[in-house]
């Protein structure tokens, strides 16, 4: 390249630099997934002491976390009258990019799992967006110094030039009237690798175990689950059970649309989650994704379970092994590479520092869920693959607590899962015309009759593609919901989520350009134990967001 010609390019890039600052054409498209603002939008009593986290652009990150430091914040009243805290993570970026995983593990718990959104390839001004997430039932570990990572694995090569450009804050609430003390767990126990450079998530298969000592005088403890899939098991819910793949191409992926994520005590099943089918803004209709993320694409969904019943077990002073892995509905239970996993404790002791005892007194949990498959021959003879699972656990313990108090404990899962496949003949090889699931079911847990834990959910999810007459592109039309009452959760507030999201877009371009001819329509209603509302209808076309209606008295005052 001459000379004059590079001077010319540095010309205009300064140019464009000093245009993008200065005026607001430049300003980034702001990007959100739908979601109910933290209660403590409306708390205007308590003092809050926002303290910075992590400032870091991400480039080529792989293996190289941001590993800082936390201090608690001194002048924000005492850690245990805290009301709440929120993390303010904002994330700007630019040029072509994959969508990442990111990992925030704190004290070695996983106390977020987030994923990145696509810039837009074609301009300067790139995107730009924030999520404030409730962590109040982490006080426990924000009370006390510790270690922060973000692992954020990102890849700059050529042709992927986006970097993300991350500011994460906590702010502290420091307790008002309105918003008192938290309700908060004695102990928080990590599930997780407890490495301490790098993101302390597990990747199965095969599976993950971890060795816990719980204090003896333990009474409670809840478990809560992060689950994703990745790489060759990404798109889980359109593989194929293996019975049947000799009827596909070639290439075809295996191991059949049904994953459940399993927690085994000292080998035993302690209770099961049937994940939520998770897309990041790359998967299916990408540019259906822009403005508006795909539902839990910023915040991913945990899974609760309540391990009480297993305390007499656990309270014997001695390390016991602790399992997360994924099974699917294939008799030897395989998957594919690769799921990431971790857990976390929220343990309760008793007021005796005597050791609790107790018994298991009903056990009925099977190794793994009860299905069928089949095949169907379907429209212009393709082939229809229908698989269904379904799952029923009941176990049931007396906890004794040092301090005498005798505790019935019952943990019951009946959950449910359908999918059908369709397949065309005459479409290209192995792909799918249709891919519907729906998982549903409920997990309830009481002590003594009293509702400790209740999750309740539907997550119908459904995939279709077409190509339009006289066009050769690939259009995809995705159709998901999330409808979930979880309740009331120690350490969480109830919620009741009813969320639903129909996007649709042309699948891919070419390379990374995925173009911007997408829709988006959601609406959403989150009610809680607290009385706060919020609601909210939003569409999006080729960009653009075309209709948004707030309502709920959670809804953001505009600044003025
Ligand atoms: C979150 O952080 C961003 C960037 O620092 C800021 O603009 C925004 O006001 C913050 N939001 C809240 C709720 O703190
Ligand atoms: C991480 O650090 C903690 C505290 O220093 C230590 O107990 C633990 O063994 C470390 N983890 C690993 C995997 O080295
Ligand atoms: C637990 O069961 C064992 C026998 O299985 C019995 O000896 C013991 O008394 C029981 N403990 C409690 C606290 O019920
Ligand atoms: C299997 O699941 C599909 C999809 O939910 C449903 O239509 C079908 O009725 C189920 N079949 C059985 C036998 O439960
Ligand atoms: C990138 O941004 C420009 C300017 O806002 C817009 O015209 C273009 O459609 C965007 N492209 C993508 C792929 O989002
Ligand atoms: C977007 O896709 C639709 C459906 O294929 C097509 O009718 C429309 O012309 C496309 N618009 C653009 C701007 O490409
Ligand atoms: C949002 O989009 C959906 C799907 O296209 C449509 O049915 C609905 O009427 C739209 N809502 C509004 C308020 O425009």
């Amino acid at each position: 390249m001459s000379q004059s010609i590079l001077f010319l390019q540095s010309l205009l890039s300064l140019l464009l630099l000093l245009l993008c600052t200065n005026y607001a054409f430049c300003e980034p498209l702001v990007n959100f997934q739908v979601a109910q603002p933290p209660p403590f939008i409306l708390d205007t009593e308590s003092l809050q002491c926002t303290i910075p986290i992590i400032q870091r652009t991400f480039g080529s990150s792989i293996g190289d976390p941001e590993i800082v430091r936390y201090i608690p914040p001194t002048g924000c009243s005492t850690p245990n009258v805290w009301g709440g805290v929120t993390l303010n993570l904002t994330v700007k970026s630019s040029g072509t990019q994959l969508p990442r995983f990111a990992f925030f593990t704190f004290q070695n718990v996983e106390i977020w799992r987030s994923s990145t959104l696509i810039p837009n390839e074609s301009g300067d001004d790139g995107i730009v967006w924030t999520y404030v997430k409730d962590v109040t039932r982490f006080i426990p570990l924000f009370s006390k110094p510790g270690t922060f990572i973000l692992q954020l694995d990102n890849v700059v090569e050529t042709g992927l030039d986006g970097e993300f450009a991350v500011t994460l804050e906590a702010t502290i609430f420091s307790g008002s009237s309105r918003f008192p003390p938290a309700q908060r767990a004695d102990l928080i126990i990590p599930l997780t690798t407890l490495a301490n450079n790098t993101g302390d998530e597990a990747s199965v298969p095969s599976g993950f175990s971890v060795e816990v000592t719980l204090p003896q005088n333990a009474v409670t403890a809840f478990a809560e689950l992060q689950a994703s899939a990745n790489s060759r098991d990404m798109f889980w819910y359109s593989d194929i059970p293996n019975q049947f793949l000799s009827h596909f191409a070639p290439g075809t992926v295996g191991e059949g649309p049904f994953r459940e994520v399993r927690v085994l005590v000292d080998g035993q099943v302690a209770g099961v989650a049937f994940p939520y089918p998770f897309v990041t803004a790359g998967g299916t209709a990408p540019p259906g994704w822009r403005p508006i993320a795909p539902y839990g694409a910023l915040d991913m969904p945990t899974y609760h379970l309540d391990l009480t019943p297993f305390i007499p077990i656990l309270v014997n002073g001695q390390p016991h092994s602790i399992t997360l892995d994924v099974a699917s509905t294939e008799p030897d239970h395989q998957i594919n590479q690769n799921w990431f996993l971790s857990g976390l404790l929220q343990v309760n002791l008793d007021s005796s520092t005597l050791p609790t005892t107790g018994n298991i007194t009903l056990y009925q949990a099977d190794d793994y869920a009860t299905s069928i498959a089949s095949e169907s021959s379907g429209d212009n003879s393709g082939i229809n693959v229908i698989v269904n699972a379904s799952r029923s656990i009941r176990i049931e313990a007396e906890i004794i607590a040092g301090s005498g108090e005798k505790t019935k404990v019952v943990f019951t899962q009946n959950l449910e899962y359908g999918s059908v496949q369709k397949y065309l003949q005459n479409e290209p090889p192995a792909f799918p015309q249709q891919v519907f699931q729906i998982a549903s079911g409920e997990t309830l847990s009481t002590h003594n009759d009293e509702t400790a834990l209740q999750d309740t959910f539907t997550y119908p999810f459904l995939i279709g593609y077409a190509t339009p007459e006289g066009t050769d592109v690939i259009w995809a039309q995705m159709d998901h919901a999330y409808d979930r009452v979880l309740l009331p959760a120690p350490f969480i507030m109830g919620t009741t989520i009813i969320e639903h999201q129909a996007a649709s877009g042309t699948e891919a371009s070419t390379g990374y350009t995925f173009g911007t001819n997408g829709t988006s329509s959601n609406t959403f209603s989150y009610t809680d134990t607290e009385g706060n509302t919020y609601t909210r209808k939003v569409n999006a076309s080729n960009n653009v967001i075309t209709f948004d209606n707030q309502g709920g008295t959670l809804v953001p005052t505009a600044p003025t």
